[in-house]
């Protein structure tokens, strides 16, 4: 049966079902595909020759019917006009691993249709529609073939619409702003909305919860969202400089447009659609990488105690290094980040990028002294490449600066892009950084080397495809906290942060100060946690490498240090075990390695009472509890640095109850007592 006989039987099925296909005076060809659950339902139409798409979650509408399609440049636009040539239905359930992560295995298990449009007369363009419908979302890609008059070809404007059924909630950042994705969340009905990132949170009611993003961004401009009607949103690219879009030829393939759907928040942040929808891994053996804890030359730095150029209060000297590396020999710290090594930093911040050597240190850096005392003291360093936003400069310098550091054993470069426009012309965001950002990704990986990213590209799970892809930022981090002229992050940001910036993936956010008012440093400015909290923040915000990121001298007796040294950056598994968007969450992550398992519970300003059910510990099985929990008087205003630290024993009976002081929180590790619980 050919393809063609094969639509027109699912056709004749759907005409049925809909009830209407005789009725209407549009021609409207409908087919539907539902997840492996049957709960979500996505329906692809083809009205009148314009694609067009509309998703069910129960029965009930929660994207209306929205248009699907692309205008490109000096060429009729890739939206109307076109026929079913093809519809072909598959599904896949299948298991895979990751090297690293949240979750050890992933089940992929979707059902598909793939809708193969062809333009009527003229040319005969093709475009082909994908959808993949998961039992926790769906997600949709343009592919475009290879074919005789569609080669070459610049997208102007994407038309994807997302109309959602209700003027839901949302929690949003902004899009061309200066400061890139580095905004606290604002929390509005999407009518207020103007254009902002994904991942994009929304609430229709007390038991739905969506997300967009996008999956594997590989050759494209990112998605931003524009309200462009009432509860409307449609894809706006990012535009290259001379204001077109995409730079294509085919074949190629969009990223994939993702709708998450869960009835609690939590179900959002356990689902890995995101990282499905990415190829597998490229790299083939990758026993090569290492998730780590580290300390660094840092903090001191956006303290304003050390400078990253040379002088008397140089951060990066060969002294300083050391001591760091000492430190983290001492309590098993996997890694020393060293920033502020290389020459061009005393430049004006405006013109350092232009002047920034990867691979010439500054003289009281010696970079094969210090690496030659790590290995020996079997820690790792984490170089730096700060851009300031100058790639044309780190491209000239990439594979030399690479091989410089591989050359000294190091494994790990911590990138930054500071800047409003990348040399002085493109966004961050657009196609131009995208392919930059993989660039740097594809010639890492060549040498074994995995990357933390500052100012990045959004995630969209290419971590999957390019597991050396460890870490990034893309969201205000804990260094606003040292200068923002705001008074840093309210206590309510880390509350959001798991349900928006965290559904994208890895976030270097940086916990772990316990110095949180640093009054001789920075008298205007502190840390608006309690200590206890910043613990919790090791569990909650996930990163395949987090930093301890106080000054040593700070960690240096303290008993709250325990459980940054114990806390593991590798998980077997992950669940929620409450949570509310802007309010509180609790989370608990199973090590990779070993039975014990990591709570994290955090609050936002208001005091919480939270009873929590162990169940998920092994039944059967006692377990030591380690408590780190805010004292009883202990408020992020008046008395941060209050934590009380206990031991108790508990099984998968206990039902424990957490008291989160204001801007509190609580970490707990629980570790399997050799002998069987008692009955
Ligand atoms: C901004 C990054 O987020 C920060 O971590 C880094 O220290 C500075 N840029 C300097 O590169």
């Amino acid at each position: 049966m050919s393809d063609r006989i094969v639509f027109h039987a699912i056709f004749a099925t759907f005409c049925v079902f809909l009830g209407a296909c005789g009725q209407t005076q549009k021609n409207i060809d409908s087919l539907d595909v539902a997840s492996p659950d049957g709960s979500l339902v996505v329906r692809f139409l083809l009205e009148d020759g314009k694609p067009r798409y509309a998703v069910d979650y129960k029965g009930r509408a929660i994207i209306d019917t929205s248009r699907l399609g692309f205008s490109l440049q000096a060429a009729r636009a890739l939206h109307s006009g076109f026929v079913l040539a093809a519809a072909d239905y598959s599904s896949v359930d299948e298991q895979w691993t990751q090297p690293w992560g949240e979750v050890e295995t992933i089940r992929n298990h979707y059902n598909e249709l793939r809708v193969s449009l062809r333009e009527l007369g003229n040319d005969g363009r093709l475009m082909n529609i994908v959808f993949r419908v998961y039992d926790d979302g769906l997600g949709f890609r343009y592919e475009w073939p290879q074919q005789a008059h569609l080669k070459d070809f610049v997208i102007t404007d994407e038309h994807t619409e997302f109309a959602l059924a209700g003027d839901f909630k949302a929690w949003w950042v902004p899009a061309y702003e200066k400061s890139r994705y580095e905004y606290l969340y604002s929390e509005s009905p999407v009518s207020n909305l103007d254009v902002v990132h994904t991942p994009l949170t929304l609430q229709a009611d007390d038991a739905l919860y969506l997300s967009i993003h996008e999956a594997a961004l590989t050759d494209f401009a990112s998605m931003t969202l524009l309200r462009s009607g009432d509860n409307v949103l449609e894809s706006d690219l990012v535009p290259w400089s001379d204001g077109t879009r995409v730079r294509a030829e085919a074949p190629h393939v969009s990223p994939w447009r993702t709708v998450q759907v869960a009835e609690t928040p939590g179900d959002l942040l356990t689902s890995y659609l995101i990282l499905n929808l990415n190829e597998p891994n490229v790299l083939g053996d990758v026993s090569w990488l290492r998730p780590s804890k580290y300390v660094g030359v840092w903090w001191a730095m956006h303290l304003r105690i050390k400078t990253w150029a040379a002088g008397p209060n140089h951060g990066a000297t060969s002294e300083n290094v050391k001591r760091y590396i000492d430190f983290a020999a001492r309590h098993g710290i996997d890694a020393v980040l060293v920033e502020g090594w290389n020459t061009g930093w005393e430049k004006d911040r405006e013109i350092q990028g232009k002047h920034f050597d990867f691979t010439r240190a500054y003289p009281a850096f010696d970079i094969d002294a210090v690496t030659r005392y790590a290995s020996e003291r079997d820690v790792r360093i984490i170089g730096h490449h700060e851009t300031r936003a100058v790639v044309a400069n780190y491209e000239n310098q990439l594979q030399q600066a690479l091989d410089f550091y591989r050359e000294h054993g190091v494994d790990t470069i911590k990138t930054g892009y500071v800047g409003a426009r990348v040399d002085d012309t493109e966004w961050h965001h657009g196609q131009f950084m995208v392919q930059h950002y993989r660039k740097v990704v594809e010639e890492a990986a060549e040498r074994q080397m995995m990357l933390v990213v500052h100012e990045p590209i959004k995630d969209t799970g290419i971590r999957r495809t390019y597991p050396n892809m460890m870490s990034r930022e893309g969201a205000r981090g804990q260094e606003f906290n040292a200068w923002s002229r705001d008074g840093g992050n309210p206590p309510e940001h880390t509350t959001i942060l798991p349900f928006t910036r965290m559904l994208a993936g890895p976030f270097d956010f940086t916990p772990g100060i316990f110095d949180l008012l640093f009054e001789d440093a920075r008298p205007d400015n502190r840390v608006n946690t309690t200590l206890a909290k910043q613990l919790a923040l090791y569990v909650v915000l996930y990163s395949p490498l987090q930093m301890a990121a106080d000054l040593p001298e700070n960690y240096e007796g303290h008993p709250a240090f325990r459980f940054i040294v114990d806390v593991p950056v590798d998980w077997s598994d992950t669940k929620v075990l409450n949570a509310e968007i802007g309010d509180y969450i609790s989370i608990v992550r199973k090590a990779r390695n070993g039975g014990d398992w990591f709570l994290g519970s955090i609050t936002d300003e208001n005091e919480r009472t939270l009873d929590l059910s162990l169940s998920f510990l092994d039944e059967g099985t006692a377990y030591r509890a380690e408590i780190y929990a805010d004292a009883a008087d202990a408020d992020w205003v008046s008395n941060p640095l209050a934590i009380d630290i206990s031991d108790q024993q508990v099984t998968s009976d206990s039902v424990i109850q957490l008291r989160l002081a204001p801007g509190g929180g609580q970490a707990i590790r629980f570790t399997p007592l050799a002998s069987p619980a008692v009955q």
